[in-house]
């Protein structure tokens, strides 16, 4: 067969239980923020999908025969889920980043025709085959990591055949077997073609390529996204293009008050949006009216960091108002550079104040379920049978010891 991407592969078709692990961390689809730390664990799956998880000594005598894989004393973990990402996208903006550290702000770069646009034309410029040649060499660097699940998004193309071409490369990542969901955000800026006429450029996003790139590409989509933003698009503008993404069966994602607010946090309760992401400036009742239509809050604190702002997303008001948040890395050449799952994680933690629990759920569990992904993000009996093994003495020490790259071994069907 095809050569696997990365890692240890173990079929899990038939029965396998991995044993011999020093334990197994898991956050639980019934119990929100909840993490279980199980020490000398054994876990039990078969055709792909965990059976059974728990103290070894309590294995059910049903899995007595199975095949074993030996844990070699590490912790097992799901996979981490990553809800946003600009995975494709031609070229880099290293110069740009440099001219930010000599005081050149983001939103400067941007009015100079620089920012997205400058991406626009180095993605419009690439072909399917060096956007898939590009887009493999990123998931195999996020899988090296422990990311086993992605959300994409197109955005880069701000025209039809290109935001097709980015549909078309995606489609290919999927084929070869990359597990991915696909977000189509041909509104993520105002393309030049269209500068000063963002009404008209919505007008022709929503009426004609939404749907015609619905109908080019059936299935590979299944989220529609937004740059809501002063400057960029406003609520009303967001929720146009939401409605009719939702009317072709793209569920809303929102980009939603990074740099100040402008009522995103707001509109993504009113359309029922399955996530709003960045809320750096969300209000706060922005923050209540997400928590009560169960908006998940999608924060990205490496792009807060990336951007050398100060103010992190308000995680812990979140919380307390009874959101279920999920991290992502947002990796994109302009705003978060990055794909590094355990820097999301220890910002989560150091910046956003979350606990290990907290941080571990909002990129296991939460994740998954913003993506409408109930087998992924957790270990228990129904999820994919996709397991982390993590070198460590307890997985603590991912945020703990904090500059150890930690790569963990990989136990996946590649599904
Ligand atoms: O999520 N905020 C809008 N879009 C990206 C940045 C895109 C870019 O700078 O290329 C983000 O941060
Ligand atoms: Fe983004």
């Amino acid at each position: 067969g095809r050569a696997r991407p990365h890692g240890i592969m173990v079929p899990m078709d038939t029965s396998t239980v991995i044993t011999n692990l020093k334990g197994a961390v898991t956050s639980d689809p019934a119990r929100p923020w909840a993490v279980d730390f199980i020490e000398d664990a054994a876990i039990a799956a078969r055709g792909g999908t965990v059976q059974w998880i728990g103290p070894r000594r309590d294995l059910p005598a049903a899995f007595s025969g199975a095949k074993t894989v030996d844990g070699r004393g590490r912790w097992a973990s799901p996979g981490f889920v990553d809800p946003h990402t600009h995975l494709l996208f031609g070229g880099d903006r290293s110069h740009e980043f440099n001219k930010r550290l000599h005081g050149v702000t983001y939103a400067q770069l941007a009015a100079e025709g620089g920012g997205i646009r400058e991406t626009v034309r180095a993605t419009r410029a690439a072909t399917v085959p060096e956007l898939v040649a590009l887009g493999e060499e990123r998931l195999r660097s996020y899988r090296r990591k422990g990311v086993l699940h992605l959300e994409a998004k197109t955005g880069y193309g701000l025209e039809l055949e290109a935001e097709g071409r980015l549909l078309e490369a995606y489609a290919q990542l999927r084929a070869r077997g990359w597990s991915l969901d696909v977000t189509l955000m041909p509104a993520h800026d105002l393309p030049p073609e269209f500068t000063g006429e963002a009404d008209r450029y919505i007008a022709e996003v929503a009426g004609a390529w939404q749907p015609e790139l619905v109908r080019r590409h059936p299935g590979v989509a299944s989220f529609c996204d937004v740059f809501v933003e002063k400057g960029v698009f406003t609520a009303s503008q967001g929720r146009a293009i939401l409605e009719s993404g939702r009317r072709l069966g793209l569920k809303p994602r929102i980009h939603a008050d990074e740099f100040c607010s402008t009522g995103g946090a707001e509109l993504s309760a009113a359309v029922g949006a399955s996530s709003a992401d960045h809320l750096m400036f969300a209000s706060d009742a922005g923050i209540r009216a997400m928590a009560e239509a169960g908006v998940t809050p999608t924060l990205l604190p490496a792009t807060t960091l990336f951007l050398g702002m100060k103010d992190y997303a308000p995680a812990r008001k979140m919380i307390a108002e009874g959101c279920r948040i999920a991290l992502a890395s947002d990796f994109n050449p302009g705003s978060c550079a990055c794909i590094d799952p355990l820097l999301v994680l220890r910002l989560g933690c150091l910046q956003l104040r979350l606990t290990f629990e907290e941080a571990f759920t909002a990129m296991t569990l939460h994740a998954a379920r913003s993506l409408d992904r109930p087998d992924l993000g957790h270990l228990h009996p129904g999820a994919g049978a996709r397991v982390l093994l993590w070198d460590v003495k307890h997985p603590l020490d991912l945020v703990y010891w904090m500059g150890e790259a930690f790569l963990p071994e990989v136990q996946d069907s590649m599904n």
